[in-house]
């Protein structure tokens, strides 16, 4: 459950710059109704319902400034990385479950076909890497902070080096600060510039890190005891139970580790 960020820091001069942005609305994509259950954070689109019709959209009015003597000066934005598949420990948890219920479960139901039948298309090569998807979050996340904070986030700043990219060594968080960037070289048209960003562990990692961080939360059992409490509460019970049920499958071949994370969003 650990979240991997990148911080792109946007260091603004006191010029104030206004850019024309033509924004043209991209088609909307074949997203299927049941991606809102699945992925280890909300998409951009469940927080802005606008997003689905116009990837782009900004609503100025929440982005204008406090009051209208105010003058934006210096922007710090941590972000996480886009979209990214599976790692390589929980595509292996899932063709685990998927082996189970392809072996053991029974039942004539439909649906249960539909799963017996569904491809596991997983591979552990995929490590947690970004899908395409989330090469575009991030793309369109930069330019819709471009449209939202134009004196901030300029051609002219991005070419003054004004804009700093930091990110840690993971293969998602790099493709993600590079995806960044592209959207940025794709709303100016600037093909004259590389990427550039600089990789600093010790801030994006710090739960690698961290000493402190380290002995007191991540080696330390009481300071997840909230987790535990979750895998033996009477809900989870009552998944694991639901789910032996209908399956067919016995009751203790669910752990609550495999069941909680991989199996309810498609099965329940
Ligand atoms: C934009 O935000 C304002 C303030 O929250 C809200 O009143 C308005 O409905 C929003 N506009 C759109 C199109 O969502
Ligand atoms: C472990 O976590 C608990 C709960 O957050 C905290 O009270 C305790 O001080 C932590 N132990 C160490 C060694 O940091």
């Amino acid at each position: 459950m650990k979240a991997t960020y990148f911080l792109a820091n946007f260091l603004i001069t006191s010029l104030s710059i206004m850019v024309g942005l033509s924004l043209s609305k991209l088609a909307r994509p074949a997203i299927p109704a049941i991606a809102h259950h699945f992925g280890t954070k909300g998409r951009y689109e469940e927080v802005n319902p606008h997003l689905l019709d116009d990837i782009l959209f900004v609503n100025k009015s929440l982005v204008a400034p406090p009051s209208p003597d105010c003058r934006a000066i210096h922007m710090v934005s941590v972000i996480r990385h886009g979209t990214r598949y599976p790692t390589t420990k929980n595509v292996k948890k899932i063709a685990r479950l998927f082996e189970l219920v392809v072996s053991h479960a029974s039942g004539s139901a439909s649906w249960l076909n539909d799963i017996k039948t569904w491809k596991m298309w997983y591979t552990e090569d995929m490590d947690g890497r970004l899908v395409e998807k989330g090469r575009d979050d991030h793309r369109h996340l930069a330019m819709r902070l471009a449209q939202s904070f134009p004196t901030l986030i300029s051609e002219d700043h991005l070419r003054a080096n004004r804009i700093e990219f930091i990110t840690s060594s993971k293969h998602r968080c790099v493709d993600s600060v590079k995806a960044f960037q592209e959207g940025l070289h794709r709303l100016w048209d600037v093909q004259d510039m590389d990427y550039k960003h600089y990789v600093d562990d010790s801030l994006m990692r710090f739960f690698d890190h961290c000493e402190r961080f380290v002995e007191s939360v991540e080696k330390n059992k009481t300071a997840l005891k909230e987790v535990e409490r979750f895998k033996s509460s009477a809900e989870m019970d009552a998944v694991r139970r639901k789910i032996s049920s209908r399956l067919q499958i016995p009751y203790s071949q669910f752990t609550p580790g495999n069941l909680a994370f991989y199996i309810s969003g498609q099965f329940v």
